[in-house]
């Protein structure tokens, strides 16, 4: 049992939580030697991905790729013993100069804003994968998904599984079909190894489905309860998943879907942090009988559960608002249903 702190105070705590290492992961990437490459490291999720790899095998050199958009964080990542290598992905002599290494974590992506500029959309999560998996074809690759590729399904199902055929709705979840579509074709045409993390939704405390609520809650602001279930994971959990996959990627392709265990309730959330907070929940609308649901069973078989339950989240996530913790401002939009992002 992990013994987790009861609040985090600060970012510094933060990032060291989310880049606990855990034995499976320690075992798992032994087995996978050699460099690890991320390509687009300076998201949400990528610095402490890095991080976490980086503390699980201090001796590996773990290289992260960026175009380096947030102050300081170059610094703050090369003081984690990370080495940070800037390049604009889109651009093929960059990519063509970057090392080669035996695994590669491709985590660049866009959502936010393709409805309007539908064209660079398709090209980042289409056409930069297919330029990815060419240039690193003799490497294993992990890749990013979102379950937005998955129908919208009845909130008493359990969620969508692998089984269910993709029925994306809007060009940024077609878009990533359209990645999932590459990498399985490089991975039967090439023979390489390739994994597909297909995620809904990551959070820490800074960003996410129960940041977002949280903040609402706190602020008096009605919280929407239209899209009124989704699925939620801690984002070290959904990291550590992804450099574990490392070791499953195959010429199979395999894409599994990577959320926690719970059908959350956007109403109950909503409340659990209105006690928390000494608030009164408000709402908007009334929940639609579907919403964007998937089940992560297989996921749970092949890792085992999330380390860090639901309500340790909800704790920290109020704690984290009560504060005024840093919000990175960049909300998830987790109640939209039509799609446009
Ligand atoms: N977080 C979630 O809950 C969630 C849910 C579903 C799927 N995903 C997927 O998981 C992956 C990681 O998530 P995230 O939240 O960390 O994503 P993110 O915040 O969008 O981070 C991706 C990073 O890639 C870098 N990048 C973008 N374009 C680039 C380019 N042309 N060249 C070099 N670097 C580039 C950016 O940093 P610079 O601007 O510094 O280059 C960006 O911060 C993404 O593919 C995302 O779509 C995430």
């Amino acid at each position: 049992m992990q013994d987790w702190p009861t609040t985090i105070a600060d970012e510094d705590s933060l990032e060291e939580v989310l880049s606990r290492p855990d034995p499976a992961l320690v075992t798992d990437l032994a087995a996978v030697p050699g460099d690890i490459l991320v390509l687009g490291a300076a998201g949400k999720m990528g610095p402490t991905l890095c991080r976490l790899a980086k503390r699980a095998d201090p001796s590996r050199r773990v290289i992260a790729v960026a175009r380096w958009s947030e102050e300081g964080l170059r610094a703050r990542m090369k003081s984690w013993g990370i080495e940070c290598l800037a390049a604009d992905l889109t651009d093929r002599a960059a990519l063509a100069a970057l090392p080669d290494a035996p695994n590669v974590v491709f985590m660049a992506a866009r959502k936010f804003g393709s409805t309007g500029n539908e064209a660079l959309t398709w090209a980042m999560n289409v056409l930069l994968p297919a330029m990815v998996a060419e240039r690193w074809a003799a490497s294993r690759i992990v890749f990013f998904s979102t379950g937005n590729v998955l129908p919208l399904v009845p909130v008493g199902s359990g969620g969508a599984t692998e089984d269910t055929p993709p029925s994306p709705i809007g060009d940024y979840a077609a878009s990533c079909l359209g990645r999932e579509r590459v990498f399985q074709h490089a991975a039967a045409s090439r023979g390489t190894p390739c994994f597909g993390i297909r995620l809904n939704y990551a959070i820490d405390l800074r960003y996410g489905v129960l940041h977002d609520i949280a903040c609402k809650v706190r602020d008096g602001v009605p919280v929407p309860v239209t899209m009124g279930h989704a699925n939620v994971i801690w984002q070290g959990d959904a990291n550590a998943w992804t450099l574990r996959a490392l070791r499953h990627a195959s010429t199979d392709c395999p894409i599994l879907n990577v959320t926690g265990p719970e059908t959350v309730s956007v109403r109950q959330v909503a409340g659990a942090f209105a006690q928390r907070l000494g608030r009164d929940a408000m709402f908007n609308g009334s929940e639609a009988p579907d919403a964007l649901l998937s089940n992560a069973a297989r996921a749970f078989a092949l890792f085992g559960y999330p380390r860090v339950p639901l309500a340790r989240m909800l704790d920290w996530v109020a704690g984290w608002v009560a504060q005024g913790g840093r919000s990175l401002g960049k909300a998830t939009k987790f109640e939209v249903r039509d799609g446009r992002f």
